[in-house]
């Protein structure tokens, strides 16, 4: 595949559509993406995955165009049930395209082990003992995983921290960086603090009680920043009244980012709205969200004060820019990235060969999803780019199947009423006749 811009592919059938992603999949064989015609995982896998098991759940799948990341097309496979995400991030691809598309970066692969040693009679004495053997600690780690020693991971550095004034007292934590390679790193960090506790118990004397990787793994970063040529910006609105020079449009992004990173009300949501491309991307590829969830906020809250996770302004050139900065600990190894049919798909249609490429591919979707967010709500505001999937949702909630769907949507964004009453009228008018 040479361009992940695909004309007019929002206008083709889903079997259209599949046509040309097999087609872009040029060195797969086109049934690699039948787990996506299915929903890819059987009850049965359901049944070894979690417990209570009777069956699975679906959500739409649908593919972000016109990516450049470093340089490569890629087409990104988005799970997410919001109308507007995978629009928005493909247009807001297109023009950081036009700037040379995103460039992004990650951190080794660096996961926290979290070691809680409490019953301590004399916690400096603890703290330098640990030091003390520091070496020796982390060469017992390395062995504990044979497999990931042999890609290159393993134990990488052995931190104390000294925590007072808690509700019990002082205790200690050790923090254990270790370079988990491909994989999310959970099972592997979590193992190697079960396997290290009895080493530390005996050289302090205390007690090991947690131990238990950090999702705040701010070790484990993503980065990338993104240019938008200023000309680039400017649009019309559809009805023709109103119309947007590109540097009203970058200033007001600008503005718009500000209130960000000033307000704390308006961060969570402008950080919700880049976890709206960066969870579609984890889940299509069976990450844990969750755990990138938790690492995203507390990130965003290291300052001590809850802020964005992006930034935006302008160069010397007076063009847009962005960044995004964020801990992204996902795999592409074990777990049910390795179990999950589809999520096999999706990590074979981006072409990954290593988990930090996902990771600066999934970073790369959360800046074209805030960006999207920030033009639309700074310019002609949220609700016209919702308006139409929106309306054909609440079409079918009021009951309209078939060509019924459009035909109930398109007259309530025409008359610019979207709700289930006005969907239940118009569709009575369909149904008498
Ligand atoms: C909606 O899912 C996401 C937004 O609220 C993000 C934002 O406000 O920046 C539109």
């Amino acid at each position: 595949m040479t361009n992940s811009h695909i004309s007019g592919f929002y206008n083709l059938t889903i079997e259209q559509r599949r046509a040309k992603i097999a087609e872009a999949l040029a060195p797969l064989p086109p049934p690699d993406l039948a787990p996506w015609t299915t929903g890819g995982l059987s009850a049965e896998s359901a049944d070894h995955m979690i417990e209570n098991v009777i069956g699975v759940h679906s959500l739409p799948l649908g593919i972000g165009l016109n990516f450049m990341v470093n340089g490569r097309d890629v087409l990104i496979p988005f799970v997410v049930e919001e109308p507007s995400v995978v629009a928005g991030a493909s247009f807001m691809a297109k023009l950081i395209r036009a700037g040379g598309g995103f460039f992004a970066t990650t951190t080794d692969p660096l996961m926290i082990g979290q070691m809680q040693l409490i019953n301590l009679v004399n916690v400096e004495e603890a703290r330098l003992k640990i030091y003390e053997h520091k070496a020796e600690l982390l060469a017992i780690t390395d062995e504990i995983d044979p497999i990931l020693k042999k890609f290159g991971g393993g134990a990488r550095d052995l931190e104390v921290r000294v925590i007072d004034n808690s509700p019990i007292g002082s205790f200690i934590v050790i923090h254990l960086i270790y370079d988990v390679r491909d994989a999310m790193g959970a099972n592997a960090v979590n193992t190697a603090c079960e396997k290290l506790a009895p080493q530390i118990e005996a050289i302090t004397g205390g007690k090991i009680h947690l131990k238990i990787l950090s999702n705040l793994a701010d070790r484990r970063i993503a980065r990338v920043r993104a240019t938008i040529p200023v000309d680039q910006l400017a649009f019309a609105e559809q009805d023709g009244i109103l119309s947007y020079t590109g540097e009203s449009v970058r200033d007001d992004i600008i503005a718009a980012y500000a209130f960000a990173a000033s307000d704390p009300y308006r961060a969570a949501t402008h950080n919700k709205g880049i976890m709206n491309g960066v969870d579609a991307v984890v889940l299509a590829t069976g990450n844990d969200w969750r755990a990138i969830e938790a690492g995203a906020h507390a990130y965003a809250a290291r300052s001590g004060r809850y802020t964005s996770l992006s930034t935006w302004g302008k160069d010397k050139d007076g063009n847009l820019v962005g960044t995004l900065e964020m801990p992204m600990a996902v795999g592409i190894v074990g777990g049910a990235t390795k179990v999950h049919p589809a999520a096999q798909t999706a990590v074979k249609l981006m072409g990954v060969k290593t988990a930090n490429e996902l990771a600066q591919i999934i970073v790369s979707v959360g800046l074209a999803q805030n960006m999207a967010a920030l033009r639309a709500l700074a310019t002609e505001g949220i609700q016209r780019g919702h308006m139409s999937l929106h309306a054909r949702q609440v079409a079918i909630a009021a009951g309209a199947s078939g060509e019924l769907i459009e035909k109930v949507a398109a007259q309530m964004v025409a008359e610019k009423v979207v709700r289930i009453d006005r969907a239940e009228e118009i569709l009575g008018t369909y149904t008498e006749k």
